[in-house]
């Protein structure tokens, strides 16, 4: 009878254990998702909401001035927008239509607000985030002779 017991203690100590493991492993994935992977889907939202015209009322995207994702040069009137590559590291740095010194995010809401004509996002807007991860992934493309 007393065997009995002792195993039956063992048993539920033992499933306890089991269990205390399993809430363990739940919890963790629940706090700690992938970096990488969180930044890939900023940085491919913002690539979305980049050719998105609902952000402004001028009829045009990001894209109808950074042509090609960014990678390609454009002009607006005499202006020309230089292609990107690997823009974070530049800012803050003084920005000449916002005629301040401004960071990356605060240049992208300029774009919305002056070229785009949309209404000014939050500055926790997710949408601000993400587009901004966006222009910051752009890297210059790779000269196709090159390789
Ligand atoms: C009507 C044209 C136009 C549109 C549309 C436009 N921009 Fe711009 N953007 C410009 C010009 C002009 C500049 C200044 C170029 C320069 O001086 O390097 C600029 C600069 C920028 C820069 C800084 C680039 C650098 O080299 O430092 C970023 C980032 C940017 N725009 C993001 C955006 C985003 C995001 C959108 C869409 C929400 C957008 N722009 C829409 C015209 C536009």
């Amino acid at each position: 009878m007393k065997k009995a017991t002792a195993l039956m203690v063992l048993v539920l100590f033992l499933g306890l254990i089991v269990y205390a493991f399993a809430q363990k492993e739940e919890a963790e994935k629940m706090v700690a998702p992938d970096p990488a992977a969180e930044l890939a889907k900023s940085v491919a939202n913002g690539k979305k909401l980049f050719n998105d015209k609902t952000l402004g009322t001028a009829d045009m995207t990001c894209n109808s001035c950074h042509m090609e994702g960014g990678t390609k040069e454009g002009k607006m009137g005499e202006t020309v927008i230089p292609a990107w590559d690997n823009l974070a590291p530049k800012y803050p740095k003084y920005f000449a239509m916002g005629k301040r010194v401004m960071t990356l995010d605060q240049v992208v809401q300029f774009c919305i607000v002056n070229p785009l004509k949309g209404k000014a996002l939050a500055w926790d807007d997710q949408k601000l985030t993400d587009l901004t991860a966006y222009c910051a992934s752009v890297k210059k493309a790779p000269k196709k002779e090159e390789k």
